[in-house]
């Protein structure tokens, strides 16, 4: 546990650091607002005080415009909050979109192998939109609920002590009842995005395999599972949804036992004659309150969880390390260059050998068609060209270096590779033959054409 709770941390920092400036206003604006909410029942105290022992309106009017300003500043500082807290989490969330994006395209063909366009998109987006409030408001808001519950309990103290004994006690009770609520709730949430992402994985692949399945009359077989999927969702999801309410019925229910008693309480010393009217009302719309950090304290642990799986799973993909490492420093020549496999063994995942020292050169400028069967491993002396795999033993040398001593991307601009399946980016006819190189002239492009 301690070392998850340090991973979290030091992604926190990491990605929040940047942002400080703006993390520190929300803060701000939040311990600013929590001032205003514990100061104004203070207000109305005084209000009921003062009409109850006949008061001037001139004074009630004043007290009155006071109360309206103070909650009018504190819908203000909302709303800013709101604003700044956005901005936070798509600044965090972009920048670790951006990283992880990045870290898939350079990691190797097995993994690209074993996890699906789906599974990167859930991960690439998905996951980190999941970390957004993680991001902008678990700390801040974890911090604010506490505050503002120790500042209401500061304040029933100072009442009276019987009130701050009882109020105490009803708050530790009732958070630790509303922890292990929501404790239970998760795994139904769980559940729920765990057959959303199912549904998203067969969308994608379904949908990417549209010819095979056509031509092949699967039509009807596709949508009978994507009905079966859809239908799990449907149940899940309204399992989730339905312990959830009831879990706001049983959050309702507290907050109303927290009245009756504040209720009770206040009765008996007022009665007494130990409080004031202004005063009972105050005891009241405090404990009214104690909803509000509450229900925050326990979504923030729900934030917490849901955060968790994602980070799990990105901390996961960011520490997996290319087996193809980019360490060379060598420079190709300029003009044609010449080819050579020197011994090379390959197979791919330690299995059967494909190549098995395979050796030849080619002269610059020459042409050379490689015949085979299907099988033989003709696209793979390809892929070790462009080193999309390193060879077992054995060299692969262009212009008579080592091509793991170049750079990879002074490599893959002197190679290229025209692959058996054609793929089309979503860009102009230009963009596609020119691989989004806009150093090549319309002559050259006309020329090739
Ligand atoms: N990504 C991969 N993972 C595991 N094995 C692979 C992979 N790609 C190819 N192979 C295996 O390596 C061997 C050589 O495959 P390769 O694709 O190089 O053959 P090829 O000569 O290009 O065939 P074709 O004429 O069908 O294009 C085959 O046995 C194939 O099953
Ligand atoms: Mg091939």
């Amino acid at each position: 546990m301690s070392t998850t709770l340090r991973t979290y941390i030091q992604i926190l920092v990491r990605y929040v650091r940047p942002q400080w400036r703006r993390a520190a206003s929300l803060s701000a604006l939040l311990f600013g607002s929590i001032g205003l909410q514990l100061y104004n029942p203070q207000v109305l105290r005084h209000f009921i005080d003062t009409a109850t022992a006949g008061g001037e309106v001139r004074a009630l009017a004043g007290a009155a415009l006071l109360f309206i300003g103070v909650a009018l500043a504190n819908q203000l500082i909302s709303v800013t909050a709101t604003c700044v807290s956005e901005n936070l989490a798509w600044a965090t969330t972009n920048t670790l979109r951006e990283d992880l994006a990045l870290h898939c395209l350079q990691l190797d063909m097995p993994f690209h192998k074993s996890h699906t366009p789906g599974e990167m998109i859930e991960r690439i987006d998905g996951d980190v939109t999941a970390l957004a409030s993680f991001f902008s408001q678990f700390v801040i808001h974890l911090l604010g609920s506490a505050l503002l519950l120790s500042g209401i309990l500061a304040v029933m103290w100072r009442v009276d002590w019987r009130v701050g004994v009882a109020m105490t006690l009803y708050a530790a009770t009732s958070l630790g009842a509303m922890l292990a609520m929501r404790t239970m709730v998760v795994p139904y949430w769980a559940a729920s995005r765990h057959a959303a992402a199912e549904f998203t994985g067969f969308l994608v692949e379904r949908l990417s395999g549209i010819e095979d399945i056509r031509a092949n009359g699967a039509v009807p077989y596709v949508l009978r599972r994507f009905f079966e999927l859809m239908r799990e969702r449907l149940h899940r999801d309204r399992r989730a949804t339905l312990v959830s309410t009831l879990m706001w019925f049983a959050f309702i229910a507290l907050i109303a036992a927290g009245m009756a008693l504040s209720f009770v309480l206040s009765a008996h010393l007022y009665r007494a004659g130990l409080i004031s009217l202004g005063t009972a009302y105050v005891i009241f719309h405090y404990t009214q309150m104690m909803g509000r950090p509450f229900n925050m304290l326990s979504r923030q642990m729900e934030v917490l969880q849901k955060a968790g799986a994602g980070i799990e799973r990105i901390v996961r993909i960011l520490g997996l390390q290319p087996a193809v490492a980019d360490g060379g420093k060598a420079r190709l020549g300029a003009g044609p260059l010449a080819v050579e496999f020197r011994d090379v063994c390959f197979s791919y995942d330690g299995g059967e050998k494909v190549l098995d020292r395979v050796s030849f050169h080619l002269e610059p400028g020459k042409v050379l068609g490689l015949l085979g069967r299907t099988g033989s491993g003709k696209t793979t002396i390809a892929r070790l060209l462009s080193r999309l795999y390193d060879p077992d033993s054995g060299q692969v040398l262009v212009g008579g270096v080592d091509i793991r001593a170049v750079p990879l991307a002074e490599l893959r601009r002197r190679i290229g590779v025209v692959t058996q399946d054609v793929q089309l980016f979503q860009a102009s006819v230009r963009d596609n033959l020119t691989f989004f190189d806009p150093g090549i002239g319309d002559a050259r492009i006309l020329e090739v054409l």
